[in-house]
């Protein structure tokens, strides 16, 4: 067995994000529904909505958030993509095996998308971890994609949102190694689903908080128990982030566990891209991670992050990662800044028209309107398969 890697710790080596050029500001869907903008801004704590067009979905974002990593790193000595994932485009087959090929990835790897509520990007972050330790050449592509899409004229449809992140994990990573200590908790609920035969989710909203908490006291106990950090050690603490205000009662509620005064700027710089971009379901957390390397002013190399991940149904994580010297210098701010700058705000009624989505589940063929800005798009739907292309050919 070859293992030529000097391995000294095992993280995530790269990050990056892609959002679609539309987005809805809440502000346009508070005075369509009569409701104080306060209430969003300041009360669930959110901005905007990032949303797609016809010619976009998990698949596309997937493969334009990777994009950028596999032209930094290039795609040897990867041999597994894991795809997490919770509005998926088909029952059977994985998303990744599309972004694979759109990527050119190598032929010898593993591929399969991971379900879990917004928290399947974390179990694939700890699967890849525990695959690299086996096989320390080796690297793990994972991405994160979400649409997060709830009913019309809902208390949920303010937390709406899409995001891809991917994440590139390898030995001596150079952005956070991930402590081998986490913490737990599965517990059987319905706090938010998604039935075969429903578009969009159903939610309690109000008891999925309550759960979210509930299960953050849970797994922090567990991290604790397995012989974690103490939360004085911290940094930073990313959280799934629903609607940033969500965070900031977890990171209250976990400071009152550990019995310290909850410091707001400990999870602030964290929240920065979230409130732009709205809910993205398994992307979040990781969304969150990005936005506090990338806007934490100050140095946090060999410092802490704590991470807390919730899917609903629940599973739930509290893990931590150090963040490695030099990290800065493998970050891309202003590419992500550039990203949810440059954005077209749409009228309320556009937003709407987006929702028409064609469905053609007669297996005719549907071609999809060119509005993506990215490289890749859905061109078609013919036949019931789904047609992705490259525009560079
Ligand atoms: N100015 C300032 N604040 C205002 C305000 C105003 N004019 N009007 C209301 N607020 C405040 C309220 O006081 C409230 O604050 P608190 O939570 O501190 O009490 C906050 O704004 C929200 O107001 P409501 O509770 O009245 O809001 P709502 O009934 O519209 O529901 C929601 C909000 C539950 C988040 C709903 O949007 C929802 O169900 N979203 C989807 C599900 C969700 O996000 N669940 C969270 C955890 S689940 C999870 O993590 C998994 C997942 O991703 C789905």
């Amino acid at each position: 067995m070859m293992c030529d890697a000097k391995m000294n710790s095992i993280g995530i080596d790269s990050l990056s994000f892609y959002v679609p050029h539309a987005q809805l500001e809440l502000k346009t869907m508070a005075e369509r529904h009569g409701i104080d903008p306060d209430k969003f801004t300041l009360g669930i704590g959110q901005e905007k909505i990032a949303l797609t067009g016809f010619d976009e979905d998990i698949v596309t974002l997937g493969a334009e958030a990777a994009r950028p990593i596999i032209e930094a790193h290039g795609a040897d000595g990867i041999d597994t993509l894991f795809f997490a994932t919770e509005s998926g485009i088909d029952q059977s087959k994985s998303a990744g095996i599309y972004v694979h090929r759109l990527l050119d990835l190598p032929p010898n790897c593993r591929n399969v998308e991971l379900k879990q509520a917004c928290y399947s990007a974390t179990a694939a972050l700890q699967m890849a971890c525990g695959h690299v330790a086996r096989k320390p050449d080796s690297k793990v592509l994972i991405i994160a994609s979400d649409v997060s899409r709830y009913d019309l004229n809902t208390s949920a449809e303010a937390t709406q949102g899409c995001c891809a992140v991917a994440m590139l994990v390898s030995a001596n990573p150079k952005l956070l190694a991930i402590d081998p200590v986490s913490g737990c908790f599965t517990e059987d609920i319905m706090d938010f689903w998604r039935p075969n035969y429903r578009n969009t989710p159903l939610v309690d909203g109000k008891y999925s908080a309550l759960r979210y908490l509930n299960a953050l006291v849970q797994c922090w106990k567990d991290y604790q128990t397995n012989g974690g950090r103490s939360y004085e050690e911290f940094a930073h603490f990313c959280f799934h982030l629903p609607f940033s205000r969500m965070g900031e009662k977890g990171h209250r509620h976990l400071a009152g566990l550990a019995e310290a005064k909850a410091d707001p700027e400990l999870c602030k710089s964290g929240m920065i891209y979230n409130r732009e971009v709205g809910n993205c379901y398994a992307a979040s957390l990781y969304l969150s991670l990005i936005s506090a390397l990338e806007n934490t002013e100050g140095d946090l190399s060999g410092k802490p992050i704590g991470l807390y991940s919730y899917g609903s149904g629940a599973v739930a994580e509290f893990f931590s990662a150090v963040v490695q010297p030099g990290y800065k210098e493998h970050l891309m701010p202003a590419r992500h800044r550039k990203l949810l700058a440059d954005r077209e705000a749409l009228s309320y009624d556009a937003y709407l028209a987006l929702r028409d989505l064609p469905d053609p589940r007669d297996g005719s063929a549907v071609e999809m309107p060119h509005t993506a800005r990215g490289r890749y798009r859905l061109a078609k739907i013919d036949g019931h398969k789904r047609h992705y292309v490259d525009a560079a050919g």
